[in-house]
């Protein structure tokens, strides 16, 4: 079994680890706390000497490819400041820090800290923060969606930290600061004292005197940032030869219909690629009513209420701008690129306007108020008139 020894004999840069958390191993390290609950190990690393001088830190930080934030807490305020960090506030000042991201992407020494921490697969490693605060410095209390281990590589760092349901954040600041800290633990962690915190437990560290903190973060990709990634992924393998024929057609006596045949036809093309045979027929109908891109429509900024707008259509009647591509299969409607789904007598009145591209007085008088409604929007947006 092996214990909780940060140093793997490939990636060795000279630190040893002396102490682990009791008899922790890293098998019951991953087993009982990772992502699970925090855990503070005292002297992880033991004696541990920090990879980066403190001028070399601030060297990095003023860098242009570096990633970095200088955060000051002066007075009661919260400011923040994107590198590159040409100038720094003095020293001897309290309240400030700066974090640098990716240190161990410029250094060799903090690249080698970085690997020993791969008893966590590389799908999940991010990267080496490194931050420097004076007296009284940190960046407010806040959650993570990372996993961290909060390892004290300088002077000492006090931690509080809770797990919380209350996520509001503050108003009016640059960061995003838990308006209700609720710590439930505290520690002051000296050099080589290692704190791991799962994701979106409640977190903030406070310098007591001048201090330096590697975080070696995590990262758990969101499920909808992967399947955004995929799909385009997916967009550039797409090969499907051909197009959509039609010599069978006869003449059509409802023109706005979206008719079996091409649904059949692009359901049996587009269903290979996933989705639902509903999310074929959406996409279809609001990918073929997109007007072309050199159409724009004049926008009536009519602050026309629904009563007048009402009198005036019944009595005028109403047709489709020129320009509008109107659609519509089954209980889904299509005009411009846009979907909505109608039922009833508003199916058919909108159907009947999408064939004809125009609508009675008559007919306009049979309409529910939510058909009203939608008229008076799409009158707003250009896309039908007064007949
Ligand atoms: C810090 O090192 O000051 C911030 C690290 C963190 O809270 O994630
Ligand atoms: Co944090």
């Amino acid at each position: 079994m092996r214990r909780l020894r940060l140093v793997l004999p490939r990636y060795n840069h000279g630190m040893t680890v002396n102490h682990v958390l009791g008899q922790l191993t890293l098998r019951e390290f991953m087993r009982t706390y990772w992502q699970k609950k925090p855990v503070l190990i005292r002297q992880a690393i033991s004696p541990f000497k920090p990879v980066l001088s403190r001028a070399a830190l601030f060297a990095l930080a003023a860098k242009d490819d570096v990633e970095s934030r200088l955060i000051t807490h002066f007075g009661a305020q919260w400011k923040l400041s994107h590198g590159p960090l040409l100038s720094l506030p003095p020293t001897t000042r309290k309240g400030w820090t700066i974090l640098v991201q990716g240190v161990n992407l410029h250094h060799d020494a903090a690249d080698q800290l970085l690997s020993q921490f791969r008893f966590i697969p590389d799908t999940r490693l991010d990267d080496l923060m490194i931050s420097y605060a004076t007296d009284g410095g940190g960046v407010g209390p806040h959650l993570d969606s990372y996993d961290v281990f909060l390892l004290q590589a300088y002077g000492r760092r006090r931690w509080r930290i809770g797990k919380q349901r209350d996520h509001a954040l503050v108003d009016n600041v640059p960061l995003k600061l838990l308006r209700n800290f609720a710590p439930s633990a505290e520690y002051v962690l000296e050099p080589g004292d290692m704190l791991y915190l799962p994701p979106q437990w409640a977190h903030e560290g406070v310098a007591e005197g001048e201090c330096m903190t590697y975080s070696i973060g995590f990262r758990a990709p969101s499920w909808q940032e992967l399947g955004e990634a995929y799909l385009g992924f997916l967009a550039e393998q797409v090969d499907l030869p051909g197009r959509y024929q039609d010599p069978q057609l006869r003449p059509h006596t409802r023109p706005a219909r979206i008719s079996d045949d091409m649904l059949r036809q692009a359901r049996e093309q587009l269903g290979s690629l996933g989705g639902k045979p509903r999310d074929v027929l959406i996409f279809l109908g609001e990918h073929l009513s997109e007007p072309k891109p050199s159409v724009w429509f004049p926008a009536i900024r009519s602050s026309m209420s629904l009563q007048t707008f009402n009198n005036a259509a019944r009595k005028a009647g109403l047709r489709l701008s020129r320009q509008s591509r109107m659609l519509y299969r089954d209980k889904y409607i299509f005009i411009n690129g846009e979907s909505l789904r109608a039922d009833g007598h508003d199916r058919l009145i909108l159907q009947g306007l999408a064939d004809e591209r125009s609508l009675s007085p008559q007919v306009l008088r049979e309409c529910s108020i939510d058909l009203n409604q939608t008229l008076l929007d799409w009158f707003g947006q250009g896309w039908i008139r007064f007949a």
